[in-house]
């Protein structure tokens, strides 16, 4: 059944109205089949304004958001180092729980967090909105039909370009203990995850790291040389200094041929030994009129994890999954400081 055939909406709690929070309430509000009930955030203008303007009831706690019986699933906005507490809080109550990436801080947590939902029964996902935008749909389509034949090299590049203010306007992301890292765990997470969406589990991590912004405690620059379980090697470089910023880039080289998306642009090289066209992304109802375009993968990504509740099927980021992307980048900040 689709989220929108469902006759009672599931009841959304949302915890964290910050920028990311702000965009999932605008999602949330017009995605039928969810109901969004109401939010919690320590901050209460930010709180008292997506209330306002979506409509929903301001908690006066996390604790109280997630226990609101009207509330079937709580999905987490709020720092990075609070999603584990978070999920743990909603598998005590018995609700499903979507996480802003990543999973936990740390790879122990995350394996916590998915013991403890499943014991409770609750569906857990993780937002990886980027999974849902179209060209990089068509690629997975295009690896899922066998049509790069086998892999054998990947080319991940994630440079962007964050200014002092985005460090002020949220201390936390400066922060080891609050953020999990830096630019691997918080930018350069989206597209490792699509990279071990796409070719699967990493055998050896060899990696290097640096910091290039004055009075920044963690990683602004890496560098990383993977060697994947099914064959292929990966290079992947990530920056928060590249100025001004670059789309991020994906592109994979097979036996038959090579597939390279960028993020908002879609795929950018498509080239078959045999001319197969690229499949078309899947078909899916329109996005509801009014979303801004740049919340077409979220809405996306919200659907599927409504329907993942639903249907009783899993959610297109299973958790584990969610979880081997931030036991990697673990693996390469071990690999990077031993040097
Ligand atoms: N999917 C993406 O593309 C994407 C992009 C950016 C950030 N993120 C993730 O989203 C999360 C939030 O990032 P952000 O940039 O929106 O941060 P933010 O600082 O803008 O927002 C976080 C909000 O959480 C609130 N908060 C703090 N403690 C809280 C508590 N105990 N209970 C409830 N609310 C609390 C803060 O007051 C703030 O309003 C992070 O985990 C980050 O990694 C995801």
């Amino acid at each position: 059944m689709s989220p929108e055939a469902s006759p009672e909406p599931l009841g959304l709690a949302l915890l964290g109205c910050g920028l990311m929070g702000g965009r999932h309430a605008e999602v949330l509000a017009r995605l039928e089949g969810a109901g969004f009930r109401c939010a919690f955030d320590t901050d209460r203008a930010r709180l008292g304004e997506v209330c306002r303007r979506f409509g929903c009831r301001a908690a006066r706690s996390a604790e109280e958001a997630v226990a609101d019986p009207s509330v079937g699933a709580v999905l987490v906005a709020a720092p990075s180092f609070l999603h584990a507490p978070m999920a743990l809080l909603a598998a005590r109550e018995g609700k499903h729980v979507l996480l802003e990436k990543p999973l936990a801080n740390d790879a122990a947590s995350g394996q916590e967090v998915i013991a403890r939902c499943a014991e409770a029964g609750v569906r857990l996902s993780v937002v990886s909105q980027k999974r849902f935008d179209p060209g990089a749909l068509q690629l997975k389509a295009a690896l899922d039909a066998g049509l790069l034949g086998r892999v054998f090299l990947a080319e991940v590049s994630i440079n962007y370009y964050r200014d002092e203010n985005y460090f002020r306007q949220a201390p936390w992301r400066a922060s080891r203990a609050e953020s999990g890292g830096g630019v691997l765990m918080n930018q350069g997470i989206h597209y490792t995850d699509l990279l071990l969406w796409y070719l699967g589990p990493v055998a050896e991590v060899r990696g290097a790291v640096s910091t290039v912004r004055e009075g920044y405690q963690e990683e602004d620059v890496a560098a990383a040389l993977l060697e994947l379980e099914c064959g292929a090697l990966a290079t992947l470089t990530a920056s928060t200094v590249t100025y001004p910023g670059f789309p991020e880039t994906l592109a994979l080289y097979g036996s038959e041929g090579t597939c390279a998306i960028a993020e908002g642009k879609g795929v950018l090289r498509w080239e078959h030994r045999g001319k197969a066209p690229l499949p078309e992304p899947p078909a899916g109802p329109a996005p509801p009129e009014g979303l801004p375009p740049k919340l077409h993968s979220m809405y996306r990504n919200h659907r599927d994890f409504l329907g993942a509740i639903r249907e009783g099927r899993d959610p297109l980021v299973r958790p584990e999954e969610a979880l081997a992307v931030v036991a990697l980048i673990e693996k390469l900040y071990v690999d990077a400081r031993a040097r």
